[in-house]
């Protein structure tokens, strides 16, 4: 597990800005945490990580449920907000996105329950006040938890207070 705090905007933007610019084919992170956490705005960064031209400005997609932008890799920007659990997900066709060959990231991914994938990083942000936001990285399967150590490196690299938990 991973711990930062990210004091301002410009820290987000880095964090997100590194996990967009390490991001592979195949990669699901599920992002969680309380209306207006961050989640849609780190989503923003991950976007210009992986390239995607500023013009297609990330939104929240709320109201489409998958958003699609074109980067390095695609990204599909989903949002499970609406969605009232692991049937409604099914019924949406949303797990072909969900398990896909681009980047995936998921709001309110607590509605996917036991059509969680396997291989995913876990993000969870909260209000620390002030601009600040406390955010908990956590993965899950064999390839995330190799990928924590670059990770944290390069949280370092930005100057994000960042502390690993190997527990
Ligand atoms: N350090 C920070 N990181 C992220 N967002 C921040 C930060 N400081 C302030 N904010 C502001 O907090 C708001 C976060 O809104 P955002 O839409 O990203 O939240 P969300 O988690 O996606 O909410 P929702 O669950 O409603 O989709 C934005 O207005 C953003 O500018
Ligand atoms: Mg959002």
């Amino acid at each position: 597990m991973l711990e930062l705090v990210l004091h301002s905007l410009t820290d987000t933007e880095a964090l997100g800005r590194i996990l967009g610019r390490g991001a592979r084919a195949g990669d699901l992170l599920l992002l969680s945490g309380n209306l207006g956490a961050g989640k849609t705005t780190l989503t923003q960064f991950i976007a210009a990580g992986l390239d995607v031209p500023p013009e297609c400005y990330v939104i929240s997609p709320s109201f489409s449920l998958l958003l699609e932008y074109p980067g390095r890799l695609p990204l599909y920007h989903i949002d499970c907000y609406r969605l009232g659990g692991e049937d409604d997900v099914e019924g949406s066709g949303l797990m072909d996105y969900i398990v896909a060959d681009g980047v995936t990231v998921v709001e309110w991914p607590d509605r996917l329950g036991r059509l969680t994938p396997p291989d995913r990083l876990e993000i969870t942000l909260s209000d620390a006040g002030d601009g600040a936001r406390n955010v908990r990285l956590v993965p899950h399967g064999q390839q995330w938890r190799e990928r924590l150590a670059d990770l944290h490196q390069a949280c370092i690299a930005a100057s994000l207070i960042a502390r690993i938990d190997e527990s």
